[in-house]
């Protein structure tokens, strides 16, 4: 049994369903999970010990930036630089191929956690919100992460 926290970046919404629904499968699967919906980088950064495990579903806005619910994390991150060598993680990254900066957020997260020290659990999935079904492909790629814990 794991306990995962869940950082969500959302704007409009569509990441946060998301995360609703892998919670309540890693429940099923006898996981505790808490939800972030707006990620407070203080509180997550004290609390981190070696049995950490973050999951990251961050959508992309604007022009490759986080979305709103996590802007202020990602600027502190990126200001502090804070080593992450305690944490295990992975990202979800969410965006829409029609953007250049397609999925841009997520995989600046994904790269920095990794450079800050954190393992990655298993690679970032990315998800199209204009070509793909986003629960049948998270929910699939979840059973690797959940092995991967
Ligand atoms: C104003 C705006 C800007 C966006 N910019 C990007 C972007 O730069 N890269 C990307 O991959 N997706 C981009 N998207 C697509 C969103 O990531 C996609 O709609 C996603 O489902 C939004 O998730 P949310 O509802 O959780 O905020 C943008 C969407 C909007 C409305």
């Amino acid at each position: 049994m794991h306990h995962i926290d869940i950082l969500v970046a959302t704007t409009s919404g569509n990441t946060e369903y998301l995360a609703d629904q892998l919670a309540e499968l890693l429940q099923h699967a006898g996981h505790t999970t808490t939800l972030h919906y707006e990620p407070d980088y203080s509180e997550l950064l004290e609390s981190l010990t070696d049995q950490s495990i973050w999951l990251c579903c961050i959508a992309s806005h604007g022009a490759g930036d986080y979305a709103d619910s996590m802007l202020d994390f990602a600027e502190q991150l990126h200001a502090e630089k804070p080593s992450l060598e305690q944490l295990k993680y992975a990202v979800i990254a969410v965006g829409d191929s029609c953007y250049d900066t397609f999925c841009a957020a997520g995989r600046d997260a994904d790269a920095m956690f990794a450079i800050l020290g954190a393992k990655r659990l298993i690679s970032r999935l990315e998800i199209d919100m204009s070509q793909d079904d986003p629960d049948e492909k998270s929910s699939t790629w979840l059973k690797f992460f959940i092995q991967a814990m």
